[in-house]
């Protein structure tokens, strides 16, 4: 499974990306805004941190303005994701963005039929959000489970499972239950992974213990 880092915050993605456990970054007009930072600047930045697939998303609705700006996001850098609505518009750029071999990523899926669609139009990924589902009280994991069995059935689609508004480690644990390709996660949940209190229980008992020896390593 890929783990994908879901921010714009550079000192975050430099933070973790040193550990040598993260695949790619996703952004997206709110987390942009949240950065304080100017668009293309900030994804170059990000470009030049994690050579993974860096998504960054189009600001405008139709077909026109998108692939325009897609065509320009594209340029900033050879691993940038260009990330679009999934929307009538937005798989139209997608179709032609994929056909002139740009990585895209289709945002904002909440059905089987809108993943289905994503592939057709040759999408790199396609992001199911599963927690804006859970906080509906809808299932956010029923969605990629369903994603996922279509897509097995169809081994022509070149489309990867990623899956966005991670709310949790379980989150991440059931989507990797089920195949999904990718998790793009905030920071702090990519921290959570790591944690476990018998872990910090079982190294304090060997530290001590080494520690009684006496001796060193090096
Ligand atoms: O990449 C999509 C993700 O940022 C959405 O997450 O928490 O706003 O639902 P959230």
């Amino acid at each position: 499974m890929k783990f994908f880092v879901d921010t714009a915050e550079i000192s975050e993605i430099r933070e973790l990306a040193a550990t040598g456990l993260v695949d790619g970054v996703t952004t997206n007009p709110s987390l942009i805004a949240k950065s304080g930072r100017k668009f293309l600047d900030v994804v170059a930045e990000i470009c030049s941190v994690v050579p993974g697939p860096v998504s960054a998303e189009v600001v405008s609705n139709d077909f026109d303005t998108m692939l325009k700006e897609g065509k320009k996001l594209a340029a900033i850098a050879k691993n940038i994701a260009v990330k679009v609505p999934l929307t009538v518009d937005g798989l139209k750029t997608c179709k032609a963005l994929a056909d002139a071999g740009t990585m895209v990523n289709v945002t904002l899926c909440f059905s089987p039929a809108q993943a289905i669609l994503a592939a057709k139009a040759g999408a790199a990924f396609v992001s199911p959000f599963v927690g804006r589902l859970d906080d509906i009280g809808m299932s956010g994991m029923q969605l990629i489970a369903d994603i996922c069995q279509i897509y097995r059935q169809y081994p022509g689609f070149r489309t990867e499972v990623l899956v966005a508004s991670i709310r949790g480690p379980m989150h991440v644990v059931d989507s990797a239950k089920l195949g999904a390709h990718v998790a793009t996660m905030p920071p702090s949940v990519l921290k959570q992974l790591f944690g476990h209190p018998l872990t910090d229980k079982g190294l304090a008992q060997f530290n001590a213990d080494w520690k009684k020896t006496g001796q060193s390593l090096l």
